[in-house]
This record gives C-alpha cells, sequence and structure tokens, in this order.
C-alpha cells in the first residue's frame, strides 16, 4: 500500500517535472534596455548582408560593426549566461540583425509528417523567439556531408520541414522574420536519382543560402595535396550550378574563413604538400588539417604580403616544426578582396565571415595592431558602401567584363587559354560529373586542372 503511495507520488512528480521542464519558455527580454530586443528600425542589409558569425571565444562588443549587418551565434548559447544573452542585445543596441545557428539534426529517412519532424520545427521556432533573433540560420552542412544517402524522398522532406519553421514563424511573429540555410559549395544530390532538386525545392523556405568555406574540400577523387580554401573554379562553378537549380545569385552569400589552415604533409616536394590517404581507402586524410588562426600566421610569417601573383590566388609558406613539414594555406588582404569583389560583381546577397573570433583575440599590443588591421582591411566594408554607390566601385573591379572577354576568348582559342580561370569554369560545366554530391566515391573524371592548387 504504502509503496504503491510512493510510486504514485513519484510519478507525479515526475509528471510535475516534465510539464514545468518542457511546458514554460520564456520570451521576455532579457535585456537592460528592452527595446534591444526589437528587430532593427532600420535594417542594414536591405541590398548586401555581411553576416558575422561568433563561436562565444571572444567579446563581440569590439567587433567592427560598421562594416557588419548581421551577427550570428550558435543557437546553444544560454541565455543564464549573461555575456552570451549580451551578444543579441549588443548586436540589436547597434542597430544590427541578430540570428542564431542550429545544425539539422533529424536522421534519415526523413519523414515531413512526424513527431519527430514536428518536434525539431517547435524547438527551433522556440529558441527563435526566446533569443528574439531576426533570422533563422540553419547548418544542413553535416546533414549534407556525413551522410551520402540522402534519397531524393529525404531532400523532399527536408525542404518541407524547413518550410514549416518558415511558415510557423510567419504566424506567430509579425516581425520580418528570414531564414538562412547553410549548403556546400554546389547544390546537393540524391543518391538515387538523377534530380539535384533540394536547392529548387527549398527555395521557399531559404532566403539565403550561405556556402560554407569548408565545404569546398573534397576528400576523394582528387589528388591529395594541400590547396586553397575557396578555389576559384570551384566557387565560380558551385555558383553557377545553384543557377541551374533556380537559386538566383541574389540570394548566395559567401561564407569566407578568417582563418588559415596548417596541412600536415606527408612530404613536401618543390612547395607541394602531399597528404596521405586514409588507411585502406581510396579517400584523403584531412584529419592532419587544422583551423589556424590570423594571429599565429602573423607570428609565424612576418612577410605575409608579399606572396601574392594572380587575383584568383591564395596565399600560403612551408614551414618545419618538430619535425613535422606544415604547410599553412589562408586568406589575405588580396585574396579576401578579389572574393568581396567577385561577390560584388557577381550580385551575390553578400559574404559570411567565419568567425568574427578568429581576430579579435587582442590582449597584447601587438595582438591589437593585428585585430585592427585585419578588420580595417577586410574590404567587406566596400560591400556595404558600394551599393549605396554603385559608381564608386574602382575599375579594376570590374571581374564580370573581364570574365565575359575571356569566356569568348575560350570559345574562339579553345582550351589555348589553358590555366585562366573561366575557360576552367566553362570546361567543367560541359564535363559535368552525373552526380553533384560532395563525396561522390565513384565518380573518376576530375573536372579541375588538379596541379594548380589555387583553382
Ligand atoms: C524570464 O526571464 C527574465 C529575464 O531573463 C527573468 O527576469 C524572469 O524572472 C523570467 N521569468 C520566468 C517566469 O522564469
Ligand atoms: C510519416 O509519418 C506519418 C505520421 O507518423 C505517418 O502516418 C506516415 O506513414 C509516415 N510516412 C512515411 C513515408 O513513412
Ligand atoms: C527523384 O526522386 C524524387 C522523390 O522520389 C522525385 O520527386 C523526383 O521527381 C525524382 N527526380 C527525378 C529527376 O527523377
Ligand atoms: C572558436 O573560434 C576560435 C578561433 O578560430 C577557435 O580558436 C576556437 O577553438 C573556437 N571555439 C569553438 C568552441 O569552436
Amino acid at each position: 500500500m504504502l509503496s504503491h503511495r510512493y510510486q504514485n507520488a513519484q510519478q507525479w512528480i515526475f509528471l510535475l517535472l516534465l510539464v514545468s521542464s518542457s511546458g514554460k519558455f520564456n520570451f521576455s527580454c532579457p535585456c537592460k534596455n528592452q527595446a534591444d530586443c526589437s528587430y532593427p528600425e532600420k535594417d542594414l542589409g536591405a541590398s548586401t548582408e555581411v553576416f558575422a558569425f561568433s563561436n562565444g571565444t571572444t567579446k563581440v562588443e569590439p567587433w567592427t560593426w560598421d562594416s557588419v549587418t548581421t551577427l550570428v551565434v550558435p543557437a546553444g548559447f544560454k541565455l543564464e549566461n549573461e555575456a552570451q544573452a549580451n551578444t543579441m542585445c549588443i548586436a540589436h543596441s547597434k542597430g544590427r540583425k541578430f540570428s542564431i545557428t542550429a545544425p539539422m539534426t533529424l536522421q534519415r529517412p526523413l519523414n515531413a509528417s512526424s513527431e519527430d519532424a514536428a518536434k525539431w520545427v517547435r524547438t527551433m521556432c522556440q529558441q527563435v523567439r526566446t533569443w528574439h533573433a531576426d533570422i533563422l540560420t540553419v547548418d544542413l552542412l553535416r546533414y549534407f556531408a556525413f551522410n551520402l544517402d540522402s534519397t531524393g524522398a529525404d531532400l523532399m522532406a527536408l525542404a518541407q520541414i524547413l518550410v514549416q519553421v518558415k511558415q510557423e514563424m510567419g504566424e506567430l511573429t509579425k516581425i520580418p522574420f528570414k531564414m538562412a540555410c547553410i549548403v556546400p559549395w554546389k547544390p546537393p544530390c540524391a543518391k538515387d536519382n538523377e534530380s539535384c532538386d533540394f536547392a529548387h525545392l527549398s527555395n521557399d523556405a531559404c532566403d539565403y543560402y550561405v556556402i560554407h568555406p569548408d565545404s569546398f574540400t573534397d576528400h576523394d577523387n582528387i589528388r591529395c595535396i594541400a590547396r586553397a580554401t575557396i578555389p576559384m573554379s570551384k566557387l565560380l562553378y558551385g555558383l553557377s550550378e545553384y543557377n541551374v537549380h533556380h537559386v538566383p545569385p541574389a540570394k548566395m552569400i559567401l561564407g569566407v574563413p578568417w582563418h588559415g589552415y596548417s596541412y600536415e604533409c606527408g612530404k613536401l616536394l618543390k612547395d607541394v604538400c602531399y597528404l596521405p590517404k586514409k588507411q585502406g581507402e581510396e579517400t584523403c586524410d584531412f584529419s592532419r588539417r587544422n583551423p589556424i588562426s590570423y594571429k599565429s600566421i602573423v607570428r609565424d610569417h612576418e612577410s605575409i604580403s608579399n606572396a601574392h601573383k594572380a587575383w584568383f590566388d591564395a596565399p600560403h609558406y612551408s614551414i618545419t616544426r618538430n619535425a613535422k613539414q606544415l604547410q599553412i594555406w589562408y586568406e589575405d588582404k588580396d585574396s579576401l578582396t578579389a572574393k568581396y569583389k567577385l561577390v560584388h560583381e557577381m550580385g551575390l546577397k553578400g559574404v559570411a565571415l567565419m568567425y568574427g573570433d578568429d581576430l579579435a583575440t587582442g590582449l597584447t599590443a601587438q595582438d591589437i595592431i593585428s585585430d585592427a588591421l585585419m578588420w580595417s582591411f577586410v574590404a567587406h566594408e566596400f560591400l556595404i558602401t558600394s551599393t549605396k554607390k554603385p559608381h564608386a566601385v574602382h575599375h579594376d573591379l570590374h571581374y564580370a567584363d573581364n570574365m565575359a572577354g575571356v569566356a569568348v576568348g575560350c570559345l574562339l582559342l579553345g582550351t589555348a587559354l589553358g590555366s585562366i580561370l573561366t575557360c576552367l569554369a566553362l570546361r567543367s560545366r560541359i564535363r559535368r560529373p552525373k552526380r553533384f554530391f560532395m563525396h561522390q566515391a565513384d565518380d573518376t573524371t576530375g573536372f579541375i586542372d588538379e596541379d594548380d592548387r589555387h583553382l
């Protein structure tokens, strides 16, 4: 009898806990100034967006807000943590939008009308509201990268689930809520049929598509060597593929890494860093590739700015440390500027800086100087200002014109222009592989010139 009652009580307590932990959501404003929970009065991103991602390792307050339109922080941030809650208050107080980013976590096979999907949609909407976020940035990259078994039905269900979030948020709020989808460099395709329709299907849900810079790394199907993080020819190829799948450039946001990558070479021959393959597999082993901050690069290498030759180039250098041969690839003023100009010329929606934390690390005088240098030379400010005054763009920024010329040259001269970027982009369109999945293992036609590590 007693034990029965005890069990009953236990059940009640359990139920109470369940209700109190899942039922109540606190949508009140955590900011000192309540106005800082509102959508910024003047949306700077009407013509161009500059997303600045933070992963929470640095304070966002000293960032250079003039050249940023939106702050993006992980949805995993805690509102009880004052510093983390403040990121939202600070962004809004600076008149900038605020976004939370969360990965798509649902398992395959996806079913848009399942309870799991409904729960995920609810959770996302609750997080957006608790955070007073203006944009939800859904990270689909892991979903596409780690599992190759997306069927056409999965991709369609994924698009439907994203639409549900958009609809539910639209019904819940009056603010102009937007959704950004983090995607790989070219449209993901289904494994069971030829369709690469995800981009098209998700067009209603995704207001922006953020191309993740890490997605350019192909793990197979290429010679395993260290390369530029964003190879220019792949960038153009990927953008044109999105365009083919009805995603206009005006929706694309190019993610640019503010850190470099240090590759531990299997061997280093004539400045080419060869990486091993995974044991027993035909794929390259990128486990010895590590992010390296701009600060460390500056320390490593005092004269980093003289490495440039061509506008599509990205700088790199090789060093030996602890008897290990390392090659470091990174972005600097010139290589980033080239990308920002491309974004401008091709009419993309903007850039996403990944991560602002890479720079705002200033503790010593030298750090402060190098951070300030990076923030000030980061020419994305030009994106915001130049759209206001289009004629202010300098003449030598007209890549599109140059490329149109080169394209005509390609047609006339065939491959005579060899390594020129646009020829490659055109060639790759023609030698279009059957499937465009990031990790397709059975495709033997490499579509870029494998000897040029910048492309
Ligand atoms: C909701 O959050 C605010 C600020 O974070 C806090 O002051 C308030 O007490 C909370 N309300 C409830 C019911 O938890
Ligand atoms: C999806 O889930 C719903 C609800 O649980 C179920 O009725 C339906 O049969 C499922 N569809 C598929 C294709 O599994
Ligand atoms: C691929 O599969 C999906 C889902 O079964 C279907 O809706 C789509 O029409 C298919 N596409 C092609 C090109 O066969
Ligand atoms: C955040 O980014 C910084 C700079 O790149 C990096 O050092 C740090 O490990 C990252 N932290 C997390 C939690 O990802």
